[in-house]
């Protein structure tokens, strides 16, 4: 299988689903009830928003209005739809881009937001590109999956040393954002159900069907194996890994 279709097996089994990580509602409101004091119409970027569910949260929870930045456009069309249905279009730009190569001024934002994405280019890395964005003391929120108990099994420790070696511990992370220039304000592991109900949950069922249709498919069904191994894994050690919130305020 070549990686074109690898990638299009990847998409076959991602689309559509309410969302493309870890989280909730209670998560994100958690996070944003953290942050100091903030304008009155904040403007906050969410990177790699995906289908945007984190997005549709933040703006019940604010009157500011959001830059929603993915570089896969069928998450965008999915959460372009879902805020005309909420009623929130006129308050939230969707904006195809990379987030590695953003293409806004420095001093623009109040608040940057990343569920889930700041990985991508690595979480150390990510806060100190992005910083520069955010206008004076302006706060960052970001989820990164971390070790969250000691001696994790072999199993584990090699599921991560191939999916994102960089994964490390809270007090690692924390340090990282100290050394980015930021404060860190709080910080807490996401519940367990924030994994299920809106990712894993709604993927299990989505592998289940692809199995079927792809029954004579060996090489979709090593990538639909691929993501199975990954939520067993979840299933039997999720008490060594977790999603963590991260809230910080530029210094
Ligand atoms: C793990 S998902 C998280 C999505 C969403 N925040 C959530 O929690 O449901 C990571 C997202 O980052 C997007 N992404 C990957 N690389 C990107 C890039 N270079 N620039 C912008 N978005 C990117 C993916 O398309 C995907 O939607």
């Amino acid at each position: 299988m070549d990686e074109e279709q690898t990638l299009q097996i990847f998409f076959e089994i991602h689309q559509d689903l309410p969302r493309e990580g870890p989280g909730a509602f209670e998560s994100t409101q958690k996070a944003f009830l953290m942050l100091p004091e903030l304008p009155k119409q904040p403007l906050i970027l969410d990177l790699g928003c995906g289908p945007g569910m984190q997005t549709l949260d933040l703006i019940s929870l604010t009157d500011g209005n959001i830059v929603a930045v993915d570089n896969h456009q069928p998450y965008l069309d999915q959460l372009r739809e879902r805020a005309a249905q909420q009623g929130v279009s006129d308050r939230i730009s969707v904006v195809n881009g990379d987030m590695a190569a953003l293409d806004f001024q420095a001093n623009t934002f109040d608040v940057i937001w990343a569920e889930g994405s700041a990985y991508i280019i690595g979480f150390e890395q990510a806060l100190r590109q992005w910083k520069p964005l955010l206008k004076k003391s302006g706060c960052l929120a970001a989820t990164e999956v971390a070790w969250i108990k000691a001696n994790p099994p072999e199993a584990v420790k090699m599921f991560w040393a191939k999916e994102y070696p960089a994964i490390q511990d809270i007090d690692a992370n924390l340090t990282a954002i100290r050394r980015t220039g930021f404060r860190p304000i709080g910080h807490f592991i996401l519940p367990q159900s924030a994994w299920w109900e809106h990712y894993y949950t709604p993927l299990q069922a989505r592998l289940q069907t692809l199995q079927e249709k792809y029954q004579e498919n060996p090489e979709a069904l090593t990538v639909i194996e691929l993501h199975q191994q990954e939520i067993d894994l979840y299933r039997q050690y999720a008490d060594f890994y977790g999603y963590v919130f991260y809230v910080m305020q530029a210094d």
